[in-house]
């Protein structure tokens, strides 16, 4: 049963890397962030439309491996309508996942990249639009900020 779920889960990664979905520049931005991956100088920026303390809109675009790009996606159709507060909350959970395997939130699809703790390597590249839209959420203006 674990590898069927093993294999769902990997095919879900390799379905959003080869067709990421919020995939452009969101012209309508009031926020934007770029996440910078030092161990390979990878980017990725992530565009928010954030009013009422609500991300209505969110998108991204860059350079990344499958990891990163489909962590970015998943995390673009997951944030869409959520308070500041949720996505932190989403996020944090997401962290805990990627870097010990397991969260006690219902992380939903997000559960696909619990696989990743088991390489320390592939951990940044799952976090890395993550820390992007944390900053989006934070600070008004373009910033770039490292996943270390
Ligand atoms: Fe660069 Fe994954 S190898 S983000």
């Amino acid at each position: 049963m674990f590898d069927e779920l093993g294999d769902l889960y990997q095919q879900l990664i390799l379905e959003h890397s080869k067709s990421p979905r919020n995939f452009h520049k969101l012209e309508i931005a009031n926020r934007m962030a770029e996440g910078h991956n030092p161990l390979c100088g990878d980017r990725v920026t992530v565009y928010a439309l954030v009013q009422d303390g609500l991300i209505k809109d969110i998108s991204f675009q860059g350079s990344g491996c499958a990891i990163s790009k489909a962590s970015a996606s998943m995390m673009t159709t997951i944030l869409k309508g959520k308070s500041r507060e949720e996505a932190t909350r989403i996020f944090e959970a997401f962290r805990d996942l990627v870097t010990n395997g397991e969260t006690q939130e219902d992380v939903g699809k997000l559960a696909a990249f619990g696989g990743v703790s088991k390489f320390p390597a592939r951990v940044k590249c799952a976090i890395l639009p993550w820390h992007a839209v944390v900053a989006t959420l934070q600070e008004a203006k373009p910033n770039v900020v490292s996943t270390e």
